[in-house]
């Protein structure tokens, strides 16, 4: 894939997401409800590699490391993220003339350094130049790692391949601020700005992409009026992070039916009315709505000029503090849809549900 626009450190995609826990037994039950698998681990450090497909998951354990810290502030958490570059060092010395704060990484022998700089809520951004792209090309785990014996490297677990996106929860008045780090840093572009407004609560969210097309970063705040699910994210995690990571397949349908065999949990399925509404939301959308309806699947998208750009998503509940993951399928080359407009149809099928249910005749009765 051709970048974007100019790629002064040579983005390419995301290489891990690394999270910490106070304690082991927390986060390994979550990723393997996923169809994630411990595929190796650290020869030095107690850290773990976790994968599917193209997806590799990080835990860190390691005494007195930033990751070990950072989840005596924040509980079990996602503490960093590794960004594939051309050329890690070069990146290193360019982001840091760009004013970003540098981490001191600790290396053991023989084992590479991954340079990294400081991120959102303290977290980690670790830049990675040797990553496998399917071509078996030497990767960090090769060296740094070792693999359990006869273990399956490369699991298709319930068959996901890729991070789509993860979003950023900030502090009100934070979005100018984090939105110019990524834009000063790596040259992210916002390709998209909106409000959603629920009923009682809203948010405002930003969404970044990176040069390369394939990192991208929704950065979300708290509404004006308050109270709502940004601020309380906010409080439970003791700051600023990563609130959801989304993983992406190619048949999301397939891939439910196996994440619910392994047991995640998933948020609660829109009312039927939503499902009613698809159609003249979605003209000539073309998917099975029945199938969408009984797992709970969300659509959204476009179909201006009877060609459908459709994005089918759906959420698991919170299992890593507050953080989340979601499940998401692109088809059309919609590439710049994050499910935004299924805030405003979940919102309208919630209150023509409670019409068809009298509430909201009851209430205006009153
Ligand atoms: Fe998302």
């Amino acid at each position: 894939m051709t970048d974007l626009f100019e790629n002064p450190v040579g983005l390419n995609g995301f290489e891990f997401i690394e999270f910490s826990a106070p304690e082991r037994g927390l986060l390994e039950p979550v990723f393997e409800t996923m169809g994630f698998e411990r595929v190796a681990s650290h020869r030095s450090k107690d850290v773990d590699l976790w994968r599917q497909g193209g997806i590799n998951i990080i835990t860190n354990y390691e005494p007195r490391s930033a990751a070990w810290y950072f989840a005596r502030e924040h509980g079990p958490s996602a503490c960093g993220m590794g960004f594939r570059v051309r050329d890690a060092k070069k990146a290193y010395d360019y982001l840091l003339q760009q004013g970003a704060e540098p981490i001191q990484v600790e290396t053991g022998a023989m084992e590479l350094h991954i340079p990294g700089i400081r991120g959102i809520g303290n977290s980690i951004i670790y830049l990675v130049d040797r990553y496998d792209e399917g071509g078996n090309e030497l990767s960090i785990y090769d060296i740094d790692f070792e693999y359990l014996p006869g273990v399956e490297r490369h699991p298709e677990g319930c068959g996901f391949k890729l991070i789509d996106h993860l979003t950023h929860n900030v502090y009100g008045g934070r979005m100018a601020y984090w939105a110019g780090y990524y834009e000063k840093l790596f040259n992210f572009r916002e390709i998209k700005y909106f409000d959603i407004k629920g009923e009682y609560t809203g948010l405002t969210s930003q969404a970044l992409t990176a040069p390369d097309g394939k990192i991208r970063i929704p950065l979300n705040e708290e509404g004006k009026s308050g109270g709502g699910q940004i601020e309380e994210f906010l409080r439970q995690y003791n700051g600023e992070g990563i609130q959801h990571i989304a993983l992406i397949c190619d048949d999301l349908v397939a891939c439910w039916d196996r994440l619910k065999a392994k047991g995640v949990p998933f948020m609660t399925a829109p009312p039927g009315s939503y499902y009613d509404m698809l159609d003249g939301r979605l003209p000539g959308h073309g998917e099975p709505i029945e199938e969408l309806r009984t797992r709970g699947i969300l659509l959204d998208g476009t179909t201006e000029g009877n060609e459908p750009r459709l994005l089918l998503q759906i959420f698991a509940e919170p299992q890593i503090g507050p953080v989340f993951f979601e499940f998401i399928q692109r088809k059309g080359d919609y590439k710049d849809g994050f499910g935004e407009g299924n805030f405003k149809a979940l919102f309208e099928s919630i209150e023509r549900d409670q019409v068809n249910r009298g509430v909201l005749e009851a209430e205006g009765a009153k």
